[in-house]
């Protein structure tokens, strides 16, 4: 049986809340996601928090570089309407307690020298998340679009499953092969929408397909109708109901 399509929060229901917040996480388990997505970065304390971009420009009331900030510094923080920053710490439990899925991306992965996937994954070892039998059993995803943070952690955590977020159509993808160092793929949307073939190419050889970033109807079925096996979605609901 093919399995049904997983439904990855973007951000958390980032289309209804402000993205990478407590209400837009916790709205997403409400609306019944099955995993939540949360990029991750370094604070100047050595914390790892949920924000997407190098600064908190965009995403607060104030100006700064994320990792020249301290947990304290982004704690006084306005994220849209909720104080303080989202720890990937938090947010661990938050998943553990719904039983949902969390994908994790590094962002950042050639600064720091390997402190963000170390201090990932010494987090996920302190909640028994290392030692899983088989991947499919994992809660937790690792990503990155960095070839060389996948390898990392896939080398400091072989058992946690692994995407290499991709953003251009490699010709070795197009060609069938699939990396040997990941567990998935994760293309983006435009992508599969230029290639519909690569999912199946990709099931052929025995990787999952990790689709972001869905959010019209019609792209919602077309990624459930060639086989997308995570979707990342920023509002989890309304792809509940265009697969329905
Ligand atoms: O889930 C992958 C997707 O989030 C990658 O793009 O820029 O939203 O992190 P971005
Ligand atoms: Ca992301």
């Amino acid at each position: 049986m093919i399995p049904r399509v997983q439904l990855v929060a973007h951000r958390g229901a980032s289309a209804l809340r402000p993205e990478h917040t407590l209400a837009a996480f916790e709205l997403a388990l409400e609306q019944g996601a099955d995993a939540l997505e949360c990029d991750v970065r370094l604070t100047s304390d050595g914390h790892l928090v949920c924000v997407h971009d190098r600064t908190v420009n965009r995403t607060t009331g104030s100006t700064g570089v994320v990792s020249e900030l301290t947990l304290a510094q982004l704690s006084e923080l306005d994220f849209g309407g909720e104080r303080g920053v989202v720890t990937l710490r938090t947010l661990v439990e938050l998943a553990l307690d719904h039983k949902a899925g969390l994908f994790i991306e590094t962002k950042h992965p050639v600064r720091f020298a390997g402190q963000v996937e170390t201090k990932l994954v010494a987090l996920l070892e302190e909640h028994g998340l290392t030692d899983q039998q088989a991947k499919d059993d994992s809660p937790v995803v690792m990503m990155s679009f960095s070839t060389r943070a996948v390898r990392r952690m896939r080398t400091l955590a072989p058992s946690v499953p692994t995407v290499l977020l991709i953003d251009r159509m490699w010709p070795w993808l197009r060609a069938g092969a699939q990396p040997a160092f990941a567990d998935y793929t994760g293309p983006g949307l435009s992508l599969v929408r230029s290639d519909p073939g690569y999912v199946a190419r990709a099931a052929a050889a025995g990787h999952g397909t990790y689709v972001w970033t869905v959010d019209d109807p019609e792209d919602i079925r077309f990624c459930r109708d060639i086989g997308v096996r995570w979707l990342a979605t920023n509002d989890p609901a309304a792809a509940r109901t265009a697969l329905a």
